[in-house]
């Protein structure tokens, strides 16, 4: 698969439905930001689009792209910068998940094998280099150094939020502090970014500005939560991701946090003895029944809904319209989602 029309395809089929609403009235944008796509991955190193095609044809929900197109809409934004703009939040995304998988030896992504499961580590680290200069090179043509700062920004927190929380792993007395920081960081950075550009393109004013950037935190922090709800819970084939990866790194996320947090002293040796040295392999199964134990689960996802109640309450600003209706209801999905 590797035609723009092939990717287009993939947009079509109406996976869930809070999503939907943001999807229509963005769709003709995101086919263009998916051509933007295609034709800026390309480079005469074959093996650069072939392994950037393998990632990016297998689809990805383009949640980020579609929160920058979405929110340039919301601020009545009708040029062309924002789809360019869009192209380049997806190439920062597809670029931390080529150097994430990497760091987190995971196997499969969106369904298939990783990039770096069938070209290496090292194949994946460089290609993922090329794309996030690809996405500066798409900023510089932009032109506008606000944009510039927001982005370069936000690449750099994410980075860093990679660091710490590979400087987390193995330690079972993680606060929660220190969890939301590494997710704010990770994975909120570039929600807020997608999210502040859309408002900044249509040059709305400083409060504009910010409330869709805090938009794009909240909904961020509410993703991640759910992702790391999903990480025990989802049905693989959905999520397109190995369950328990997050557990057989020692990643400490917050379900298995709040467990640790309420259980008994045996509970506890278990859980310092899983994350911090050895585990063996039915231990996911014993850390399964304590989650459920304590519905850690649930708790998280309590968690997101917070967040998510954030990210709407962030919209009041702007007066009832159905971009922002479904932008509302896009906070829906990054809860309700299997996926
Ligand atoms: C995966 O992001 C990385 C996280 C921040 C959890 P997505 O779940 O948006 O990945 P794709 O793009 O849809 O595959
Ligand atoms: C994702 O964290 C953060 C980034 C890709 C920057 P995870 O490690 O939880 O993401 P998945 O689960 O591999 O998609
Ligand atoms: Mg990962
Ligand atoms: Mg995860």
């Amino acid at each position: 698969m590797s035609s723009v029309s092939d990717l287009n395809k993939q947009l079509k089929p109406a996976r869930n439905a809070s999503l939907e609403p943001l999807m229509n009235i963005i769709r003709t944008d995101l086919e263009e930001t998916n051509q933007i796509i295609l034709e800026r991955m390309h480079s005469d190193v074959e093996l650069i689009p072939t392994l950037a095609r393998h990632l990016i044809a297998a689809g990805g929900k383009r949640l980020r792209p579609v929160l920058t197109l979405g929110a340039a809409r919301l601020c009545g934004y009708e040029g062309d910068r924002a789809k360019k703009l869009a192209a380049c939040v997806e190439f920062i995304h597809t670029a931390t998940l080529l150097h994430d998988d990497v760091v987190d030896e995971s196997n499969l992504r969106r369904g298939n094998e990783t990039a770096n499961a069938l070209w290496g580590n090292q194949a994946s680290v460089l290609v993922g280099d090329f794309l996030f200069s690809r996405s500066f090179q798409l900023m510089v043509e932009d032109g506008s150094l606000e944009v510039l700062r927001i982005l370069s920004n936000a690449s750099a927190v994410i980075a860093e939020g990679e660091v710490l929380q590979l400087m987390n792993v193995g330690d079972i007395s993680l606060t929660e502090d220190q969890y939301y920081e590494v997710i704010g960081a990770k994975t909120a950075a570039l929600f807020t970014a997608a999210c502040e550009v859309g408002a900044v393109v249509a040059d709305r004013p400083a409060n504009e500005v910010k409330a869709l950037a805090d938009y794009g935190t909240h909904l961020g922090v509410a993703f991640q939560l759910i992702d790391d709800a999903l990480d025990y819970s989802a049905e693989q084939q959905a999520l397109g991701k190995t369950i328990g990866d997050d557990f057989r790194e020692g990643k400490v996320t917050l379900p298995v946090l709040l467990a640790n947090q309420q259980g008994d002293a045996d509970e506890q040796a278990f859980w310092k003895r899983v994350i911090e040295n050895d585990q063996t392999d039915e231990d996911l199964a014993e850390a399964l029944r304590l989650i459920a134990k304590y519905d850690t689960i649930g708790a998280t996802f309590e968690a997101a809904k917070s967040y998510g109640l954030k990210a709407k309450e962030s919209l009041d600003i702007f007066p009832e319209s159905d971009v922002k209706t479904a932008l509302l209801s896009a906070v829906d999905f990054a809860i309700d989602r299997a996926y």
